[in-house]
């Protein structure tokens, strides 16, 4: 198959492999056979190979995916050619690199840390299964930093300012769990002109993440939690 890959900073170009196919191949399989066979200067990242790390994610065929947990048969259904690119809104350090310091700086920003009073001497505490804000939390934990999402957002791309859609679930996580204690202070640091307002519910964070979390749920809750305080 032809493959393109992008090459260099951010005024890089596009440079063509052929590369064979495989049964059950992946998207992460073809940019280490390149970076094994064809070119060893090709610039990637990834960890697990199976879906828990959230390094290996790139801008495949136009949009965002997890590399390892997709597989070419899917993407060569939609179109031919398989054109690999860094992942979009993160400044590009080279080839299929992106720097995401401020992906995580945003987390920080949000206030994504759990903040709890017990300590080390204390008991745990029992948080029922069935309430419907451990639940919510449920369904929100288990985001694996891939910055799809974050990739995928207009939002983003307009203002750079903006948290993006993995704090803001990070942070809707905190706010639905019981033990924090830094409810108050999450709350403003993410309802300023570039948190949880800025957002324009259009959903591509929601479509995009692999881990079929809704961030846009989360925002949402965020927005109704800062009418109420
Ligand atoms: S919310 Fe989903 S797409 Fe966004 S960083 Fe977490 S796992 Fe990735
Ligand atoms: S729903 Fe909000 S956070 Fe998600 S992609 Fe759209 S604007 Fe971005
Ligand atoms: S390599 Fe870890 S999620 Fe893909």
């Amino acid at each position: 198959m032809n493959v393109s890959v992008w090459r260099g900073g951010a005024d890089g170009a596009f440079q063509r492999f052929e590369v064979p196919r495989h049964p059950s191949q992946t998207v992460l399989d073809v940019v280490t056979y390149i970076q094994r066979v064809l070119d060893p200067t090709l610039a990637y990242r990834f960890a697990c190979r199976v879906g828990m790390c959230g390094s290996c994610a790139m801008t495949v065929n136009g949009k965002a995916r997890w590399t390892c947990r997709t597989h070419i048969d899917l993407v060569l259904k939609e179109k031919e050619e398989i054109t690999l690119a860094p992942l979009r809104n993160l400044p590009v350090i080279r080839d299929l690199v992106t720097d995401m310091r401020e992906f995580f700086d945003k987390w920080a920003r949000a206030k994504g840390a759990f903040q709890g009073s017990r300590t080390r001497q204390d008991d745990f505490e029992k948080i029922n299964p069935q309430s419907k804000k451990r639940i919510e939390v449920d369904a929100a934990i288990e985001c694996i930093g891939c910055a799809v999402c974050y990739s995928s957002c207009d939002v983003v791309s307009w203002n750079p300012d903006y948290l993006g859609p993995a704090a803001l679930n990070r942070a809707w996580t905190l706010q639905q769990d019981e033990r924090d204690t830094a409810k108050q202070e999450r709350l403003q640091a993410v309802a300023g002109d570039a948190g949880c307002h800025a957002c324009h519910t259009h959903m591509s964070c929601t479509e995009r993440c692999p881990k079929h979390i809704s961030p846009t749920a989360g925002i949402a809750g965020l927005k109704r939690a800062t009418l109420f305080s």
